[in-house]
C-alpha cells in the first residue's frame, strides 16, 4: 500500500498547510514540467482543493472539465464557474450534460442500475470533452488518504466506474497523503470560499439516489429546491449535523388547496451524525427548524404538499434512501 510519509506531520494550522503548499508547488512543477494536465473537477472538496493547488502551480496548464449531470445541488455548477474560472482564472470546461442524463435514466427505478448510468456517462462525457483537448500528458485526481485506506470501503463500495484505458496518463495525486480534515485546512489556505471547503459529504451519483425511483425531470427540480431550504435552514443551526439533506420517494398522496384536492410529493428531511457512514445517528432537528422548512417547502416548492422527517437510524436504515 501507498503508505503517508512519516515526515508528513498533522496539518491543523494555517502556517503548516502554507509550508504543505509551498511543498506540493514545487513538486508539481518539478514532474509536470511545461506539459498539460487534465482533471475532473466535480466541486467536492477533494477535486476542488487539487485543482486550486495546480492552479498555484502551473496555471493554465492545468485543464479541469466540470461536467455537470444535472444531479447536483443548487448553485453548484455556478460556484464552480465563479471561483475556478472567475476568480482563480482556471482554464475550465463546463459541460452541461444534464438532458443526456435524465435521457439515459429514464424509467431505471433500480438504485445500483441508476449508480451505474450515471457513473458510465459521466466517463463517456468527460472522455469525449478530454478527447478535443490536444497534448494532455498528465492527469490529476483528488485522491485522499482515506481513498487510500479504504479502498474497499464505503465509498469504494458505491462509486462505479473509473477512467477508460485511453486516459493511461500519469497520475498527479497531490493531497493523497491528506487526511479529510487536512484536505479542509489546506484548502482555506488556499483561499477556497468556506462552503466549498467545509461542505458535507455528497454522494458522486448526487440527487439522483435522493429522487428515489425512476428519476423524472419535475421531481428532480422540486428535490433541488427543497433540498436548498433543508441545507439552508439547517445550515443556520450552531452545531451543524454531518450531513443533512432532502429526499423524494416515488409516492404522490391527497393534498387541498383552494377547495380543491390534488396529488402531490413528499419531502423528507434526512439529517444524520457519524463518525465514518458506517452506523449513524439521526440528530434531533429543533421544532423550530422543523417547522421553519415545514413551511419554506409547501409554501416555496410546487409540487410537494407534504413534508416528513426520517429520524431513522442506520442500522438498519442507511444514510441515503437508495
Ligand atoms: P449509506 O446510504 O450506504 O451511505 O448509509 C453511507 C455514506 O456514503 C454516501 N454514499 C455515497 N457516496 N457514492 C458516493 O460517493 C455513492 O453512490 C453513495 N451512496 C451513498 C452517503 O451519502 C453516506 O455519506
Amino acid at each position: 500500500m501507498d503508505k503517508r510519509p512519516s515526515s508528513l506531520k498533522r496539518i491543523t494550522t494555517k502556517k503548516a498547510a502554507e509550508k504543505f503548499i509551498a511543498q506540493q508547488v514545487k513538486a508539481i512543477q518539478e514532474q509536470v514540467g511545461d506539459k498539460k494536465v487534465l482533471l475532473a473537477l466535480s466541486g467536492g472538496v477533494d477535486s476542488s482543493v487539487c485543482a486550486a493547488l495546480l492552479i498555484k502551480a502551473i496555471g493554465k496548464q492545468l485543464v479541469c472539465v466540470h461536467v455537470n449531470h444535472g444531479l447536483l445541488r443548487k448553485g453548484e455548477p455556478e460556484q464552480v464557474i465563479e471561483v475556478f474560472r472567475n476568480n482563480l482564472g482556471a482554464d475550465l470546461r463546463y459541460v452541461d450534460a444534464s438532458k443526456l442524463f435524465l435521457k439515459e435514466l429514464k424509467g431505471v427505478d433500480d438504485p445500483e442500475t441508476k449508480r451505474k448510468i450515471i457513473g458510465k456517462v459521466f466517463i463517456d462525457v468527460f472522455a469525449k470533452e478530454a478527447k478535443k483537448l490536444k497534448g494532455i500528458e498528465f492527469l490529476a485526481q483528488g485522491t485522499i488518504y482515506p481513498d487510500i485506506l479504504e479502498s474497499k470501503g464505503v465509498k469504494a463500495h458505491h462509486n462505479v466506474g473509473g477512467m477508460p484505458k485511453e486516459f493511461d496518463f500519469e497520475l498527479v495525486e497531490p493531497v493523497k497523503y491528506l487526511y479529510k480534515d487536512e484536505v479542509r485546512v489546506v484548502g482555506e489556505a488556499l483561499g477556497l470560499p468556506k462552503n466549498m471547503v467545509y461542505r458535507q459529504p455528497f454522494p458522486g451519483p448526487g440527487l439522483g439516489v435522493r429522487c428515489v425511483g425512476a428519476i423524472t425531470k419535475d421531481r428532480l427540480e422540486a428535490l433541488r429546491e427543497a433540498d436548498a431550504i433543508v441545507r439552508e435552514e439547517i445550515g443556520k443551526l450552531k452545531e451543524k449535523p454531518w450531513q443533512y439533506f432532502c429526499v423524494i420517494p416515488d409516492l404522490k398522496s391527497t393534498g387541498i388547496k383552494d377547495g380543491k384536492r390534488y396529488m402531490g410529493w413528499a419531502a423528507v428531511i434526512r439529517a444524520i451524525n457519524t463518525k465514518d457512514a458506517v452506523t449513524a445517528k439521526s440528530y434531533e432537528i429543533p421544532y423550530k427548524t422543523l417547522y421553519k422548512i415545514r413551511d419554506r417547502i409547501i409554501k416555496e416548492v410546487p409540487g410537494i404538499n407534504r413534508v416528513l422527517w426520517d429520524f431513522s437510524d442506520k442500522p438498519v436504515s442507511t444514510i441515503e434512501w437508495e
